[in-house]
């Protein structure tokens, strides 16, 4: 074996080869005493640490994660970057929300400043918490967009983004028009899209605060890039459904609206998808269109329970959001925990195998990149993130008394947050470190 540009860590290894929820255990594979053999930033191997280690030349430096458990680097479906100074403020609902907190926060990234300031942080803090890809929301600016690529790209990440088109129902501002929104997107697009690790996502902010011209328009520019990401929010909340249904008055659904304009199909991911019928997600899944099951933000805004059975049972793509900042984490692990307990209201049981599979490779398989991240197959991008099992005084006593691997990461996802997160590598390299 040429040792040139290889290493390894080793530790306790976890990855997902398919979905634990249909696929059982022959979709989890996990080593105990695992070796991860990194070349060029991907994944050469994965297996044993006693076998590969016999094989592998003496000069290959290998990272000794002995003790801690790594997986694959975790898939943030749906985040508002520009929302990040808006965490945890009190007391509304979704469309009171946006008026009070939400616009007069984006309104501040109209200066560059302030949105490199964020994006750093940003970047920062989802890489504390074990996430190295995320699609995430800028703002109507189109140098927010800029400045969150030019952080992401400085790191490495997998970012997907994209500006805000919102040309109604909002404060002046924040408007764009059809046409601006347009414009400045197909600018962005040939700047970014594509560009190391970075992609673009058309970014129609939902069908309330875009005109039917601007629906048009953003249907056009999804259709008229192959690759193209496209995000936007649906049937969130009783009240936006209603509003919606005056609005387009001619569509069968909040989620037709978006259909009528070309905004389903591969790449297109709707975040919340609470308030859908059968036929809405019938339509999803024919058209390959994903969710994103937020639960953090579907608690905190008070929007509903998400139905994730029924849309498994209907083939559906699901990943996982944190929906910072109507989220209150930037934690997969505290995700996981809020997953839990919205399905334990809709009598549905979530197993650690399936949460953990939801965060890794189901976020990458509802993002189309499932070929490239997700788990620890030969030939992937080399994200993962160190998780450290006793992390804290309880973390540690809890673990003394699970048994069994699903024991272990069910107490790893209630109990876990940033603090469990050790090291998150990025292409193989730390990206980010606890210290101490
Ligand atoms: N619907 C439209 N905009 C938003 C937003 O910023 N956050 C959430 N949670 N829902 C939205
Ligand atoms: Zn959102």
């Amino acid at each position: 074996m040429n040792s040139a540009a290889l290493h390894a860590v080793r530790g306790e290894i976890l990855h997902f080869l398919a979905d634990p929820a249909s696929h059982g255990e022959a979709a989890i594979e996990h080593f105990a005493d695992g070796l991860l053999l990194i070349r060029d930033g991907h994944v050469a191997e994965v297996g044993p640490a006693a076998e590969l280690l016999a094989r592998l030349p003496a000069d290959v430096p290998v990272t000794d994660y002995r003790g801690k458990l790594i997986m694959p680097g975790f898939v943030d479906t749906h985040i508002h970057y520009a929302q990040t100074d808006i965490i945890a403020s009190h007391g509304e609902q979704l469309l009171a929300w946006l008026e009070k907190y939400t616009f007069p926060a984006e309104a501040r990234f109209a200066d560059p400043e302030h949105a490199q300031a964020v994006a750093e942080f940003f970047c920062d803090e989802l890489l504390r918490n074990g996430t190295t890809t995320a699609l995430a929301f800028a703002t109507v600016h189109a140098s927010s967009v800029d400045a969150l690529f030019e952080a992401a790209l400085k790191r490495r990440m997998r970012m997907i983004s994209g500006k805000v088109m919102m040309d109604r129902h909002c404060p002046d501002f924040l408007r764009d028009t059809a046409e601006s929104g347009y414009a400045e997107s197909k600018a962005l697009i040939e700047r970014w899209h594509g560009r190391d690790r970075l992609q673009y996502a058309v970014t129609p902010r939902f069908a309330a605060t875009s005109t039917p011209e601007q629906m048009t328009l953003a249907g056009r520019l999804y259709a008229e890039h192959p690759g193209l990401y496209l995000q936007s929010h649906v049937a969130e909340n009783q009240g936006e459904v209603a509003w919606v249904a005056e609005l387009y008055p001619e569509a069968r659904s909040y989620l037709d609206v978006y259909d009528r304009f070309g905004q389903l199909g591969e790449r297109s991911v709707y975040a919340h998808c609470i308030w859908l019928d059968d036929t809405d997600r019938q339509r999803m899944a024919d058209t390959g269109t994903a969710i994103s099951f937020c639960p953090t933000s579907n608690l905190f805004l008070g929007s509903g329970l998400f139905d994730l059975d029924r849309a498994r049972e209907m083939g559906l793509r699901v990943g996982i959001g944190t929906d910072v900042g109507a989220g209150t984490s930037f934690s997969m692990l505290q995700t996981l925990n809020e997953a839990y307990k919205v399905l334990q209201l809709k009598s549905q049981k979530l197993s650690a195998a399936s949460a953990f599979h939801l965060a890794t490779l189901g976020g990458a398989h509802s993002l189309y990149l499932d070929d490239r991240i997700g788990n620890f197959l030969p030939g992937k991008e080399a994200d993962f993130v160190v998780l450290a099992p006793a992390a804290t005084p309880l973390l540690a006593r809890r673990m003394q008394a699970a048994q069994t691997l699903d024991e272990r990461l069910f107490v790893l996802m209630m109990l876990g947050d940033d603090r469990t997160v050790a090291a998150t590598h990025v292409l193989g390299k730390p990206a980010w470190q606890r210290p101490g």
